[in-house]
């Protein structure tokens, strides 16, 4: 492969696509074998060797578009086209959501699977959108790495409690966000917080499609890169060449600070896995019960019995304690990627009641915070900042909250009654209760247009975050955009390969051709629970006869980078 080796497929894994808590993938000062350092910013793509096979640019674009305030760089990467140049069709960008996932780590990690699936008339191009990684200026609110650790524990439970695990919780996350807001705020000496916003990145797109030499987009987003996509489609509908959209997160909720609606359809994804387990049987689905509702009802008993006493756990490199956060945020976790986790899942939990947390806890550890408290370190911006790029681009986005605790609890109270995981999703509202810095004209939609060119607008039937409602709303936004459903579990149609969807996807980008309106996709190539004798593995399964077996390869290898992987305690998945 041609990314660094320290790119490790771990650190990728947890550039989720919409992350909600942010992956600390390992402690910090994530390196590289290329260093952007060395590279001067144009305002046209100088391109020089990265990566072996890449390229690599710093685009200069201004910090502030409407006035003159300096400006900012955006570390791009192009894999180049392969196909002779009278068929190049311009860039591709992709963005894997966050928001603060790097584009650049992950074209980086797998760009040649994603010229196998969208073709070789295309330059594949990531970028890190403003604040992120290796652009500049980047998000920082803590001066150190020790700093930084101890407002981001790997712990679950003291890292992303749940709002329901005591009466005590919401003040206390209500306490830290004030002071988070308030550090950030202090700490931005630069004045550039105000700037790290979606209709900045969008206005970006646009300098480096142009920078191209074309003056339509070529995007592909997922989850928050689906935002991304609807407001660069409503700012520049002229501009459109290709948008596609997966996973789609609503403008309104977004641009509200009000994520309640988010999940609309998590449980039906959790209800998947009871369906799933019992069509299974005991062989394949460790938590096996002959209805679903005597599964629920046991792994309602696991969580009240974890809730009565936790497992404190030591492993010969890590500590901790598998109580009612912990274990919420782990079932939560699973449902983003069902036909990776079901069945580790299920034997966990059969772990678990049978009294044994040692093989839980391990697979989801992460090594005791070692400190390079060099003094050189200090100051140093982290490269892999998704923490701090999250909460900034979204509470910079949304509306000015200045909830009291007790609208928070009544916020709460409100979500809960949209679905059973508001304990978890709920914190989105809190981390946004101290945030300080809006930038006043900021774009807040209304998101809609009549674009220059369709939008493809993809949403699975039981998303646990990105609800099928929403993608059908932002289809009627777009009056000629195109919807195709994918009838599976998970968050984005990265969760499975599918024929149907991803050879929609790819007819899509390169003759502009839109599937059959109201399509419903199957996915193929991949069981919620594979027979327990299968030698292929968690989701390797035999393709459906006459498949594209090199297209659904390609997709399962981009899944596997793009889409988050329940690593916790690591990295928190949305
Ligand atoms: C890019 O801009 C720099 C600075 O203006 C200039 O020196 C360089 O020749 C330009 N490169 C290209 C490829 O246009
Ligand atoms: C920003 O870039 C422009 C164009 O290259 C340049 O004229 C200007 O001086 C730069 N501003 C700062 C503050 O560096
Ligand atoms: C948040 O959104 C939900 C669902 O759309 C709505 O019922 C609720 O009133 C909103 N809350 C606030 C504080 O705006
Ligand atoms: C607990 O589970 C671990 C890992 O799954 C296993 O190695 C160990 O033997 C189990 N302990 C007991 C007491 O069964
Ligand atoms: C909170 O936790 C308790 C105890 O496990 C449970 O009975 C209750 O249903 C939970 N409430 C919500 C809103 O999830
Ligand atoms: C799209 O165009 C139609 C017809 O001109 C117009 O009625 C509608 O308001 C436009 N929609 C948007 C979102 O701009
Ligand atoms: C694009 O159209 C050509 C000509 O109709 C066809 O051969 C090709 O299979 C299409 N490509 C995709 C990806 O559907």
């Amino acid at each position: 492969m041609a990314f660094s080796s320290r790119f490790s497929r771990l650190a990728i894994a947890s550039q989720l696509l919409f992350a909600l808590f942010v992956p600390i993938p390992f402690a910090f000062g994530q390196s590289s074998d290329f260093d952007w350092e060395t590279l001067t910013a144009y305002e046209n793509l100088t391109w020089t060797s990265c990566y072996g096979g890449f390229q690599c640019s710093l685009l200069k674009v201004p910090l502030d578009y409407s006035a003159d305030k300096g400006n900012a760089s955006i570390a791009v990467v192009r894999l180049p086209a392969t196909a002779p140049k009278s068929e190049y069709l311009g860039p591709i960008l992709f963005n894997p959501g966050g928001p603060g996932g790097s584009g650049v780590s992950t074209i980086v990690s797998i760009g040649s699977q994603f010229a196998q699936f969208l073709g070789p008339q295309f330059d594949i191009v990531g970028f890190d959108p403003r604040g992120v990684s290796f652009s500049k200026p980047a998000v920082s609110f803590f001066k150190t790495a020790a700093e930084r650790q101890s407002w981001t524990p790997p712990d679950l439970d003291s890292r992303y409690p749940s709002l329901n695990a005591s009466s005590g919780v919401i003040p206390r996350v209500w306490g830290q966000f004030q002071l988070i807001g308030q550090l950030a705020q202090e700490r931005d000496t630069d004045d550039i917080l105000q700037h790290i916003t979606t209709d900045n990145v969008a206005r970006d797109m646009l300098r480096i499609t142009q920078a191209f030499g074309f003056e339509k987009l070529q995007y592909w987003g997922v989850s928050y890169g689906s935002l991304l996509g609807a407001t660069f489609a409503t700012l520049f509908p002229d501009n459109v060449g290709r948008i596609a959209i997966d996973g789609i997160m609503d403008s309104e909720a977004w641009y509200s600070a009000n994520l309640t609606d988010s999940i609309l359809d998590t449980d039906k994804t959790l209800q998947t896995f009871f369906d799933g387990c019992v069509a299974a049987g005991p062989s394949a689905c460790a938590f096996y019960a002959p209805t679903a509702s005597q599964i629920a009802a046991n792994l309602a008993s696991l969580t009240g019995s974890i809730l009565a006493q936790p497992f404190p756990v030591k492993t010969a490199i890590s500590h901790g304690i598998i109580d009612y956060s912990w274990f919420r945020n782990y079932i939560f976790a699973s449902l983003y990627s069902p036909y990776n986790a079901f069945s580790g899942f299920a034997q966990g939990l059969a772990q678990l009641t049978a009294g044994n947390a040692t093989g839980v806890y391990t697979a989801n550890q992460t090594p005791d915070f070692e400190c390079d408290c060099k003094a050189e370190d200090a100051g140093k911006p982290f490269t892999d900042n998704i923490y701090e790029s999250l909460i900034a681009t979204s509470c910079g986005d949304g509306a000015v909250v200045s909830d009291s605790i007790s609208d928070l609890r009544a916020f709460y109270e409100r979500e809960a009654t949209v679905s059973s995981f508001a304990d978890i999703w709920g914190l989105w509202r809190i981390h946004c209760s101290g945030w300080k810095v809006h930038r006043p004209g900021r774009f807040q939609g209304p998101v809609g247009a009549n674009t220059s060119f369709p939008l493809l607008i993809i949403g699975n039937t039981a998303d646990p975050v990105t609800p099928i409602a929403w993608a059908k709303k932002a289809a009627a936004l777009f009056p000629k955009s195109v919807l195709l459903t994918q009838d599976s579990p998970g968050h984005t149609s990265l969760v499975a390969p599918s024929s149907c969807t991803h050879g929609a996807l790819r007819a899509y980008f390169q003759n502009g051709t839109f599937p059959a309106p109201n399509t419903v996709c199957d996915i193929d190539g991949a069981e919620l629970f594979p027979a327990a004798n299968s030698n292929s593995g968690n989701h390797r399964r035999s393709l459906k006869e006459g498949g594209d077996n090199q297209l659904l390869d390609a997709v399962r290898a981009i899944g596997d980078v793009v889409r988050p992987i329940a690593a916790m305690g690591r990295s928190w998945v949305v």
